[in-house]
């Protein structure tokens, strides 16, 4: 569960737009892809979440940032335990899938395949269009999850549970 004090903490420290193509509305799409992902794949869920509002909050430009995943990795790992609780297994995986989600990998455990999905199903929002063969999971090559994301990234969607849950409004 992503709680607004986590929000808060995350964001007292993000130093770009909230309105950026790596800002709030991308972090809520990935969450939500990988909602869905997480249904088909069994991933852990409590990882895909903590990936969404991880992996692009250490992000120092909105172009090529080498090391944002790492360092968004090293924030997830400050903030463990005071603002979110994550057995040791768990949070290696949420570790290492923030840190080589830019990587282009495809093999990993099914957890951390299915953030780096739900992180590549939302490029649409800078005009690239998903392709299948990028994905590592059956459940994110399907036409019909491909279409419903980049629907959704390419018109920049924000879901209203943003205000309600995360205590956010842009
Ligand atoms: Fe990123
Ligand atoms: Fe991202």
């Amino acid at each position: 569960m992503i709680t607004p004090e986590l929000m808060r903490a995350i964001l007292d420290q993000y130093p770009l737009s909230l309105h950026g193509t790596h800002g709030i509305s991308h972090w809520a799409r990935v969450l939500e892809n990988g909602q869905r992902l997480a249904s088909i794949t069994g991933a852990n869920l409590m990882v895909v979440e903590l990936f969404a509002v991880f992996h692009d909050s250490q992000r120092r430009n909105e172009h090529l940032d080498p090391g944002h995943g790492r360092r968004g990795a090293e924030l997830a790992a400050s903030l463990r335990s005071s603002y979110y609780e994550l057995g040791d297994e768990d949070f290696a995986l949420l570790y290492t899938a923030c840190e080589h989600h830019t990587d282009g990998l495809i093999n990993a455990d099914i957890t951390v395949q299915t953030c780096w999905d739900s992180d590549r199903l939302d490029l649409g929002r800078v005009w690239i269009s998903p392709s299948p063969e990028r994905m590592c999971t059956r459940a994110a090559k399907t036409e019909e999850i491909i279409e419903w994301a980049n629907q959704r990234s390419t018109k920049n969607t924000l879901p209203d549970w943003v205000a309600t849950e995360w205590g956010i409004r842009l």
